[in-house]
Order: C-alpha cells, then structure tokens, then sequence
C-alpha cells in the first residue's frame, strides 16, 4: 500500500484579523510581510496540491500547518485546494491541524478549522480521533496543538495522554496495525536544532506511549525538512514543507511517499518541487536501521 504524506503548505493571506490585536497576530502579519511572503511563495501550494491529486496512492495523510494565521481566507483556499484530494480519495485522506491552525484563541473558538475541514474535525471535547482505511489497519490522529502568545510549542497534555493511550489500548485489543500521525517532531537528526520555543511540550509522554505500543510509523511536520528516525521499531516520518522554497532538497517544497508492507514501511520517496523548473523530481530516502 502507497502512503502519500504531506503537511506545512501554509497558504497565506494578508489580512487584518478580528482579534488582530492578539500578540502572535501582531508578530505574526510583521513576520509574513517581512519574511514568510518570500519563504512560502504564493503560487507553491496549488502547484503542490495538484501534484498529490494525480498521485497513485492508496493513503494521503496530511500532518498539520494548511494555514499561516489561521485566517478565513487561508482556511477556505486551503480547503479549494485540498476539495480534490477528499475527492478522490474520500476518508483514505486524512489530516488533522497544526499549531498554525489553532493561532489565536478568537480562531479556536470560532471553530474556523472545524467549518472548513468538516473531514478533518475531531469529535466535541475530543483530541484523538481514528479512521479504518483498510483490514486490520487504522490511523490514530491527535491534536496536541494550542494557542501560544509567542511561541509555537505544542502539549503532550494530561488529557491528550490519557486519551491517547485509550485509543492505543483499543487497537491493541483489536489486533489492529496503527499508523499514528500528530503535528510536532518526536526525533530529530542529530544535525538538526530543536529550538525550546518551537518543540513539543511533554514530548515523553509520547515517547512513552510509541516505545510501549509500537505503531508502524508516526508521521509528523512542523519542522519543515523532510527525514525519517526511529523511536524503538516506530519510524517517525518528517514530511517536510509542502510549501516552502530551499535550496536545500530536504527542504524544499514537496512530499514523502512510502510503502507498507504489512508492518513495515519501505521504499521512502522525497518528491520535491524542482526551483528552476518548477516541475517534480524525486530522491530516495534513508531508513535508520
Ligand atoms: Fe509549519
Ligand atoms: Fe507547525
């Protein structure tokens, strides 16, 4: 079975908010009119989003980031963009949202995420959600993403936890393979610089939980460069920015394909979007032993 995996295409907006007074906010439209503009060019994401509608894959799993401020705009060309891929691939799409896409509070309450990726909401007071896609075969997505005055952690909460291992606890039970999927990086190359303001809060927690159930892989973004580490026999799959401009291939804009082949994953793809030509190439990439 192919598995498609994206995240962090952030579209953008500029835009005044109604709680444009919130401090991120305020951070927030001088970072994107300084810089962001010319790191996630504006043309990326629907180049980026057609290329995964013509995709063979059996799976597409969205990890987070549609959204750079969480704004109404963003969220309705981010949900244009992704119509098709929930088109064709129905509830063998998954995606779940990102700290981007829990900006503000106003944001939150408003339920904007939830109104318009309906598919992609979890149930009231819910943080944890699952979706069968195929015999014996589930994916366990969770929310640990929240708000943040200045900073762009998200929490391992007590809640999330405790939600989470009755959700792992069930499948288990059921004989079910897992193929878990959250926003924030679980292990980072040894190369790679997890800054305090940007990780995951509580992130042993989740240690705790891959290392005690074993998921197949555990796929994630945030830390916009694509990478595979293991965490006991978990792979935790980085897919990179669906919508960033590098020189650097790993970070560049694109996506991970993977194979599984009933336990195990194989033959991971970097697709990456071609700078000069503006048109898909692909590198192989490294499993950890
Ligand atoms: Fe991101
Ligand atoms: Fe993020």
């Amino acid at each position: 079975m192919k598995i498609l995996h994206f995240g962090d295409i952030h579209v953008w907006r500029l835009r005044l908010a109604p709680d444009f007074w919130y401090f991120k906010r305020l951070l927030g439209t001088v970072n994107l009119t300084a810089r962001r503009r010319m790191r996630f060019p504006g043309h990326y994401p629907a180049i980026v989003a057609a290329e995964v509608v013509k995709s063979g894959a059996e799976v597409v799993i969205f990890s987070g980031d549609m959204s750079t401020m969480s704004l109404v705009p963003e969220f309705e060309e981010a949900a244009r963009l992704f119509a098709p891929i929930r088109e064709k691939w129905g509830d063998r799409f998954f995606c779940i949202p990102g700290n981007h896409d829990r900006y503000s509070p106003g944001s939150m309450k408003s339920g904007l995420y939830e109104r318009y990726f309906p598919y992609g909401a979890f149930e009231e007071d819910k943080l944890v959600r699952r979706q069968l896609i195929d015999d014996g075969l589930v994916i366990v997505g969770f929310d640990c993403s929240h708000p943040c005055r200045i900073r762009s952690n998200g929490t391992i909460s007590d809640k999330l936890e405790k939600e989470l291992r009755a959700a792992l606890e069930y499948e288990q039970s059921e004989g079910n393979r897992v193929l878990l999927t959250g926003h924030y990086p679980l292990a980072y190359p040894a190369d790679v610089h997890a800054a305090w303001e940007h990780k995951l809060l509580k992130a042993e927690r989740l240690a705790q939980l891959v290392n005690e159930f074993e998921p197949i892989a555990y796929f994630h973004g945030h830390k916009h460069q694509r990478w595979i580490e293991r965490v006991g026999k978990t792979l935790c799959v980085n897919c990179g920015a669906a919508g960033m401009v590098s020189s650097d291939i790993r970070k560049q804009a694109g996506f991970v394909t993977v194979e599984l082949d009933r336990e195990t994953l194989t033959n991971p793809v970097a697709h990456y979007l071609d700078r000069a030509t503006e048109e898909f190439a692909t590198c192989d990439m490294e499993i950890p032993g």
